[in-house]
């Protein structure tokens, strides 16, 4: 009777999940999402560390950028041995952060301003503080296969030559159970055993913890190259690449323990399970899988080849954060998104990432004059965007002394030019001494002094700013979701000229309809360049260092780009294409 019961719920929220889905349907298709580093964002307690309430008095700030949701990197229980990326306790908050209750509240105001928030998934690996691991370092029943053990106390070394994400071997001996574990990234973050099937449970439910019963609308994947391993362990080969060393990650050609069949099959099997906390909650779930990889190596995460299996709702695009450097040219742009788009089954939604809290700052790699530049360029290329939070004031890597440093993989010291500490400083508020972000001068980053030229208050007043730039793109693009089509053209013989055409599916004859056109100079030299398409144009944006205004017609067939410029216009009426 009971089991009756329940199957008619089941099958009720089912049919108001997909009686709700055309509205609803594609809500994260153009989303922008805003992902908050919540230790650095805005500290409302105190001590010097961003927490949960912090993150909920910023949410107007956050509603008023224009953004779709929040992406918020790790807020659970963890020693910090990696920033949060090793969990201790799956199902709570990490006392620095707030509690249970406070995330709760933060879901309900999220929501209750329209936004969509998103939580870190960290699968891979736990803290080596989990209880999960304890028991299995004892082989408690049960836990004794939940990691990767392999050798014994005759072991005269590690089992392979696997090496980890973080150098050195991934293997550590643990004195007590006499036996190695495998660890991709610390010592401290063993992995865990995705061929166990209570593993494969616990995460599931930990998936339906978040998005069931905190009403989350979705999970980043972190680290899913690495879910499984082979079979049978066999020693990796030597890469080809003649600098690294032999404790370098880069040493090795990770065939065996990168990307493996499995491990694309788990990311499908988790897609599925988030499709049924859908189901059972009548709104649409997702989750977004993070693999820095080759671009072929990445788009499986999306599906499989065969169109049979369906995996992350979209799967980040590290093309432009990898590939694109300040000396790239216009072509070397237009052939990064090209290779993207090509490569891109076009029944998957495509994604733009600059920045995240693993890479220095956009306004330190490519320059402070770039910054409108490419935020608009993540804007306007079809798809979802991810902003990493500062990018829309274009904050740069904030000084770190080696010994205020917290990164405990690439600590300054020897790693002064990898440390992920610069690009995690303190959001900055306002020019006060705490940069708004606190009221304590001790603050867990130090706040950086670059916070008197760059920070949310002055921008607030200037229309030209980075700030002000970025509203201005997520309300241009809701008017962009028609423009399913793209064609990319560099207009100049020196390189420095992309122009980005947006235009409608429905072709009227030759002629594209609902034409919006972005031109960027990448370079730092003025240039004229003709116009592909038809004038005369409107202005609907450009960069802050434009002499162009928002609402003036051009008229000529061709345009003057000044150094880092950007525009994007539309032609004011309809005519053949050339
Ligand atoms: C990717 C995260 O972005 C990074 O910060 C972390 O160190 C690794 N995954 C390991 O979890
Ligand atoms: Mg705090």
């Amino acid at each position: 009777m009971i089991r009756i019961f329940l199957i008619l719920i089941y099958i009720q929220y089912i049919y108001s999940y997909q009686s709700n889905k055309p509205c609803d349907e594609s809500w994260w298709k153009t989303a922008t999402f805003y992902q908050i580093y919540p230790k650095s964002f805005k500290d409302s307690d105190g001590d010097g560390i961003g927490d949960l309430q912090g993150v909920i008095e910023k949410l107007d700030y956050i509603r008023n950028l224009g953004v779709t949701g929040i992406w918020l990197s790790p807020i659970f229980k963890s020693p910090e041995k990696d920033q949060g990326y090793d969990i201790s306790d799956y199902r709570d908050i990490n006392p620095m952060f707030g509690t249970l209750e406070i995330f709760q509240q933060l879901v309900n105001e999220v929501h209750k301003r329209r936004l969509k928030i998103i939580v870190d998934f960290v699968p891979n690996h736990t803290s080596d503080k989990h209880e999960w691991f304890e028991k299995s370092v004892n082989r408690e029943d049960k836990y004794e296969d939940y990691y990767i053990w392999k050798g014994d106390e005759n072991s005269t070394g590690p089992p392979n030559n696997w090496i980890s994400n973080f150098k050195f071997s991934a293997w550590e001996w643990n004195e007590n159970r006499k036996q190695y574990y495998l660890h991709h990234f610390l010592k401290e973050q063993p992995d865990l055993n995705f061929r166990n099937h209570h593993v494969r449970n616990e995460m599931k439910d930990i998936l339906s913890y978040w998005l069931v019963q905190f009403n989350v609308d979705g999970v980043r994947i972190d680290a899913v190259p690495f879910l499984i391993e082979e079979k049978n362990f066999r020693d990796e080969p030597r890469s080809n690449d003649p600098t690294a060393t032999e404790i370098d990650y880069e040493y090795l050609n990770h065939i065996y323990t990168l990307n493996q069949p499995e491990s694309y099959e788990l990311v499908y099997e988790w897609r599925a399970h988030v499709e049924r906390t859908s189901a059972i909650s009548g709104q649409e779930k997702i989750c977004m899988s993070e693999a820095v990889q080759p671009t072929d190596m990445v788009i499986p995460y999306y599906g499989s080849a065969d169109g049979s299996r369906l995996g992350a709702h979209f799967s980040f695009n590290f093309i432009l954060l990898q590939e694109l450097k300040s000396t790239s040219n216009a072509k070397d742009l237009a052939n990064l998104i090209n290779e993207w788009l090509n490569k891109l089954p076009t029944k998957y939604t495509s994604n733009w990432v600059l920045g995240s809290h693993d890479v220095h700052r956009v306004a330190t790699k490519f320059g402070k004059e770039r910054v409108d530049l490419l935020n608009m360029l993540t804007g306007f290329l079809p798809g979802i965007q991810v902003t990493y939070n500062g990018e829309e004031i274009g904050m740069e890597n904030g000084p770190v002394p080696c010994m205020f440093g917290h990164d405990h993989v690439y600590n300054c010291t020897t790693y002064p030019n990898i440390s992920r500490d610069f690009e995690r400083t303190p959001m900055q508020w306002d020019n006060s001494k705490c940069a708004g972000f606190t009221n304590v001068t001790r603050t867990w980053l130090p706040v950086s002094y670059k916070k008197l030229e760059c920070n949310v208050f002055d921008q607030e007043k200037n229309a030209k700013s980075h700030l002000n730039i970025y509203r201005d793109i997520q309300k241009l693009r809701t008017l962009l979701k028609q423009q399913t089509q793209i064609q990319l053209k560099v207009l100049d013989k020196n390189k420095n000229i992309l122009e980005i055409v947006r235009f409608n599916n429905a072709m009227e004859g030759h002629r594209k309809t609902d034409i919006f056109e972005m031109i960027l100079n990448y370079g730092n030299e003025s240039v004229v360049v003709p116009i592909t398409e038809e004038p005369p144009f409107q202005v609907m944006l450009r960069s802050g260092n434009s002499p162009k205004k928002c609402g003036e017609i051009i008229n000529g067939k061709h345009i003057t780009m000044d150094p880092y410029e950007a525009i994007i216009f539309r032609p004011t009426k309809r005519l053949p294409q050339k």
